[in-house]
């Protein structure tokens, strides 16, 4: 008899519904004075660059389920012997002999946990079969549409409200940034950050508003967790933002139980106390080096803050670090080294200004400043755009895997 290849497809009732990018493109948002696009913003904010410059500056995890040699209906006749093979990864294949009712009982079982899980958390886990290959083609294929669909909101939501790409940004830090190398736990694995219990952190001030800003768009792309939404939604702004393309994994599995969200306290103090003195500096690689990272990434990381501002409703600091906080640029830099910072006295909690009050630094930025095995990357980045992309590209990916395991690489 010809062998039969059963395809075994579970899929969830809930679909990604079309978007409605093209509704948001024209909108504009008033925010930090006049009405106008986040591209305008944009433009603006390039022009004033060049002034900047010259001044120095399976379903068990992804199995694919197969059923080989297997005759039309394993069920009736029970005590034939299958062979069954679960693909974990590419070159990880497991034989197993079962018999059909086995098999069967097995595929119940998780034909249930999948539409439980999609009822729950209205994500359900990628499932691919086919023996012949073309199952990965096919759920590289879904994967690719997907996170275009993803981009495409995720740009909508830039253009509605241009002050949201750098939150963005953050956000995608912040799910990761709770990493302890040491017992392996936080990162950005489950996307603990929508949990209450860990947007009440600290740290985490204001993220609440961007949490939910992104559930309807988490609404209409429903096979995509979490976990994956915030780290992707991070790397499109700061790609948007004129920063360096990077490489993305996906495949995230949302954790349900809040209990499971890290300890208050993982992520970095922008002062302990003594400014930037010596207790700020060595928090700061506490923090960084308990992630896995080292000075130059702390430093290659730190340029972020090129990007967006301090909230006084939200980490009770105040302003921007640069005047171009809407373009992912070397400036923040160039910034740190070339304007004289004095303490601003008008501001409730400790912070820096330059001698025209509009910029700011927080204590944890000239730390970067003031220790000198930071500041010599600052110096290097200051001068040299390209060698600041290629480092921040390589800590963000880094970043963004922390606490995560067997993802695939999305091909963009
Ligand atoms: C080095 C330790 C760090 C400290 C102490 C720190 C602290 C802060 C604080 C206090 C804010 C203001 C939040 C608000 O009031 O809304 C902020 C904003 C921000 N941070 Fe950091 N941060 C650090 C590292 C990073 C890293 C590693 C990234 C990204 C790779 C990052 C990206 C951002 C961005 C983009 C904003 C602006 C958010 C907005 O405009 O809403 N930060 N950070």
């Amino acid at each position: 008899m010809m062998p039969t290849t059963s395809k075994i497809r579970c899929s969830s009732s809930l679909t990604s519904g079309g978007s409605d990018t093209n509704t948001h493109s024209n909108r504009c948002v008033a925010r930090g004075g006049g009405f106008s696009s986040f591209k305008e913003q944009q433009q603006k904010q390039k022009k004033s660059i060049s002034t900047f410059r010259s001044k120095s500056f399976s379903s068990d995890d992804e199995g694919k389920l197969l059923i080989m040699n297997s005759t039309p209906n394993p069920i009736e006749e029970e005590e034939d012997m299958i062979e069954y093979c679960v693909l974990k990864s590419d070159e990880d294949l497991i034989h197993l002999s079962l018999t059909k009712r086995d098999v069967f009982r097995a595929l119940v079982g998780i034909v249930g946990m999948v539409g439980m899980s999609t009822v729950v958390q209205g994500s359900a886990p990628p499932f691919a079969r086919a023996s012949n290959g073309e199952s990965s083609l096919n759920k590289a294929a879904d994967s690719e549409k997907d996170f275009k669909q993803l981009r495409k909101d995720v740009k909508a939501l830039m253009e509605k409200d241009a002050n949201l790409g750098p939150t963005l940004v953050r956000l995608a830090w912040h799910s990761s940034g709770t990493y302890d190398k040491m017992t392996q736990t936080g990162g950005s694995s489950g996307g603990t950050i929508r949990f209450k219990e860990e947007l009440a952190h600290g740290g985490n001030a204001g993220l609440d508003k961007m949490v939910a800003a992104l559930e309807p768009i988490k609404e209409r792309n429903p096979k995509i967790s979490y976990a994956d939404m915030y780290a992707y939604a991070g790397k499109v702004a700061i790609e948007e933002m004129g920063g360096p393309t990077m490489e993305f994994k996906y495949g995230r599995v949302d954790e349900m139980d809040p209990s499971k969200v890290t300890p208050n306290g993982r992520l970095p103090d922008a002062d302990k106390g003594d400014h930037a003195g010596p207790k700020t500096t060595q928090g700061l690689r506490d923090v960084f080096y308990r992630m896995g990272f080292d000075d130059q990434e702390i430093v290659a990381l730190s340029g972020a803050h090129a990007l967006g501002r301090c909230h006084a409703d939200a980490s009770g600091y105040v302003g921007p670090w640069s005047s171009t906080p809407l373009l992912f640029n070397n400036s923040y830099y160039g910034l740190l080294k070339g304007l004289k910072w004095t303490e601003n006295t008008k501001t409730k909690k400790f912070q820096y200004e330059d001698p025209s009050g509009q910029l700011m630094m927080l204590p944890s930025d000239i730390v970067l400043l003031e220790d000198e095995n930071f500041k010599k990357y600052v110096d290097v980045y200051a001068k040299d755009q390209k060698k600041f992309f290629a480092d921040f590209k390589n800590a963000f990916e880094k970043l963004e895997l922390l606490g995560t395991s067997g993802l695939n690489t999305l091909k963009e």
